[in-house]
């Protein structure tokens, strides 16, 4: 595995612990004797998957029925089994043809360093800039690949930053001139690329915040000239006020809360809720506790993130906005994989 180029500041750092606090395990007794069945049963469920790999005939469906078989042994063991689960997946030979999804790969990796950098959620957006890391694949990762970049967990993630590109171009027709964005986790801010208000100049600033140097480096270079603002900055030093940034009509997170703990994720909302305009509007998403996709996540990408339910999701929400919120509203995206809430405070 690469080594990390630099490290997190500590607040986004899940740990399995973390993961296992929220995702239960279902019955604490007999756990050796139910580890052994789980492991069978994972051996059954992944010599049809190699055998039909093997096969070649609907490699993504088959890709689709291992993602929903590992979900099923990931739900029916609960927490403590999976933890174990996790890294007998993972140095199993199917390991190594999974793995040749560029997607995959790239997460298990971590090139950066750290799960869920800027450059995995391009394999999702489909983005030019891993093309050519595509392109190196073998025939048999891209077949895999075509599941993986349609399954459930990536489709919302599309349509995520699709609407954050429709909050931005609202807010644009909402506050006239003076509109004043912050992307706290911006990664590459892809979802400026489609922004009308950005491309027609309507915007006052538009603040691209995120602790990678790597992902400010390729704001700075894409969005040059336009009124896109990247600063290298991270969630403690937004809870230690360090950022002097000003006030926002909208503010947003995406792809961020997932590795937040409710501690930090309430805080973070409380800040939000000081830096906004009045009438602006905060918008924080997390993956939900009803995602598809989590025990391929976690086991052959490496890739945990907290999941979160509705009532988790109001918690927050209740938590972090309470004097000057008005209109607080929790909802999911079309396929209930990713959950959003936003708020907006009094004007
Ligand atoms: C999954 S990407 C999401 C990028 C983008 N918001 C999107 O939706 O495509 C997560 C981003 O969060 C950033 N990040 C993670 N922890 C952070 C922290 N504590 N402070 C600032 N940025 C953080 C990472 O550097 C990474 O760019």
């Amino acid at each position: 595995m690469a080594q990390p180029l630099f490290s997190l500041d500590g607040q986004s750092l899940i740990t399995p612990q973390s993961v296992s606090n929220k995702f239960p395990s279902p019955h604490n007794h007999n756990e050796t004797d139910r580890l052994r069945i789980a492991e069978a049963e994972f051996a059954v469920v992944i010599n049809i998957a190699v055998q039909r790999f093997a096969a070649g005939k609907n490699l993504p469906d088959a890709v689709r029925w291992l993602i929903g078989q590992l979900h099923d042994i990931r739900q029916k063991f609960g927490a403590a089994v999976w933890q174990k689960i996790i890294p007998i997946i993972q140095a199993h030979p199917s390991a190594t043809i999974l793995q040749q999804c560029p997607f995959t790969r790239w997460s298990f990796e971590k090139p950066r360093g750290y799960s869920g950098d800027a450059g995995l959620i391009d394999f999702i957006y489909g983005h030019p800039a891993v093309a050519e890391e595509v392109a190196r694949s073998t025939p048999l990762g891209l077949n895999i690949f075509e599941y993986t970049i349609n399954a459930p967990g990536p489709v919302a993630v599309r349509e995520r930053r699709d609407t954050l590109t429709r909050y931005v171009d609202e807010t644009a027709v909402r506050t006239g001139s003076d509109t004043e964005i912050l992307a706290i986790a911006a990664g590459h801010l892809r979802e400026a690329e489609a922004s009308k208000a950005l491309a027609e100049g309507r915007l006052k600033r538009w603040v691209a915040l995120d602790q990678d140097p790597e992902s400010i480096g390729s704001i700075s270079s894409q969005f040059h000239g336009t009124s896109v603002q990247p600063i290298n900055g991270s969630v403690r030093g937004l809870l230690a006020r360090k950022h002097q940034i000003g006030t926002f009509d909208l503010i947003y997170a995406a792809g961020l809360y997932d590795y937040l703990t409710d501690k930090v994720a309430i805080r973070l909302t409380q800040i939000c809720m000081e830096m906004l305009k009045p009438g602006g509007v905060f918008l924080f998403a997390n993956f939900s506790d009803e995602m598809a996709d989590d025990g391929y996540m976690e086991s052959y990408m490496n890739w945990e993130l907290l999941q979160r339910s509705e009532a988790d999701m109001w918690r927050i929400t209740n938590a972090g906005a309470t004097q000057n919120a008005v209109d607080k509203t929790v909802w999911f995206g079309a396929n209930r994989n990713i959950i959003y809430s936003t708020i907006r405070k009094r004007s």
